[in-house]
């Protein structure tokens, strides 16, 4: 019998849809797993649905051991999957493209939306409770109409950002390692990283993170933004290099941030909770009720395929 482990507690049909193709070994609590727990989960099972969260790594494999054929990864980003160990052992990974695009493009034009109109700072102000009153100059931010939108990676999510910055009057640029086939539509211009980030009023990033990556944007690339410019990254912290972000968010480098994602998740830098200019949010991006479910159904019909031995639905191609 096909046995499947679950990391976590699914929603919708997905625990359904798994328990037709196997025995679950489902995650005890409702919480995150210890190391040992995940270890001990994967023991000899034949599929493993993972998180995020979970390191997929040599460890993890030997702990699974040779029965396991492939790694379900319910979220878009596989970075936490080390892809050469599995492709070594002939083990299929899969992830949840395309089901979470509008959810988190809904989420970065939020981040967008409450840095350039200050809504982090005017919520805490009013809630500290200290005296406040309207005047011409107070809490002032920037209109979107007539700006740029400078995408770093025009891909299914940075696409529907970009679809929202039209509705908002917006003009888009993008920088991607090629052509990306939304540009048409989006009327994007695409530019080189430099050019982009010097010319944008909102710079957005929906990268992967890669050896490539990581540290995209550091020092060099903050110093080159408009001091008025806002940096929202919804896809990993790590693209960024935090340190150089609160210095350049301290120093007037940059205007705004809105983040999702942190470099060392869940701990934040210190530095960027002092900073009134920027948006904190707890990596939500993909967190509706309705996404939930279709990222769980998405793992668990690829978790089936293999389970079956049949061809997955969305197989991240291996080295
Ligand atoms: C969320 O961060 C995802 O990669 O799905
Ligand atoms: C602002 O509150 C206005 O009425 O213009």
């Amino acid at each position: 019998m096909t046995t499947i482990a679950v990391t976590a507690a699914l929603p919708g049909r997905a625990p359904a849809m798994l328990a037709e193709a196997g025995a679950i070994r489902a995650a005890p609590g409702a919480g995150r797993l210890s190391r040992e727990e995940l270890l001990a989960l994967v023991e000899g099972v034949d599929v493993a649905v993972t998180m995020l969260s979970d390191r997929v790594d040599d460890e993890l494999l030997d702990a699974a051991g040779p029965a396991l054929r492939g790694v379900c990864n319910v979220a878009v980003g596989f970075d936490n999957v080390d892809l050469a160990a599995c492709a070594g052992r002939g083990v299929l990974v899969t992830n949840t493209p395309g089901v979470l695009d509008d959810a988190t493009a809904d989420l970065a034009f939020a981040l967008i939306l409450a840095a350039r109109r200050r809504l982090g700072e005017g919520e805490r102000l009013i809630r500290s409770g200290r005296p406040w009153e309207w005047s011409m100059g107070f809490m002032v931010g920037h209109d979107l109409r007539g700006g740029r939108l400078g995408i770093v990676g025009l891909g299914g999510i940075g696409a529907r950002v970009a679809a929202r910055g039209r509705a908002f009057g917006m003009e888009i640029a993008y920088h991607g390692r090629r052509e990306s086939p939304h540009a048409a539509d989006l009327d994007a211009t695409r530019l080189d990283l430099e050019d982009l980030l010097a010319t944008s009023d909102v710079v957005s990033l929906h990268t992967p993170l890669t050896p490539e990556t990581r540290h995209l944007i550091g020092t060099r690339e903050l110093a080159l933004m408009k001091p008025t410019a806002t940096l929202v990254n919804t896809s990993r912290g790590a693209v960024v290099d935090e340190a150089a972000l609160v210095a350049a968010l301290r120093d007037g480098e940059i205007g705004t941030a809105g983040l999702d994602v942190f470099e060392h998740e869940p701990d934040i830098h210190p530095g960027l909770l002092a900073l009134e200019n920027a948006v904190l949010v707890p990596h939500i991006g993909s967190a509706t009720v309705e996404t939930r479910a279709a990222m769980a159904e998405l793992a668990a019909a690829n978790a089936v395929a293999i389970a079956r031995g049949e061809t997955p639905p969305t197989p991240v191609p291996l080295p």
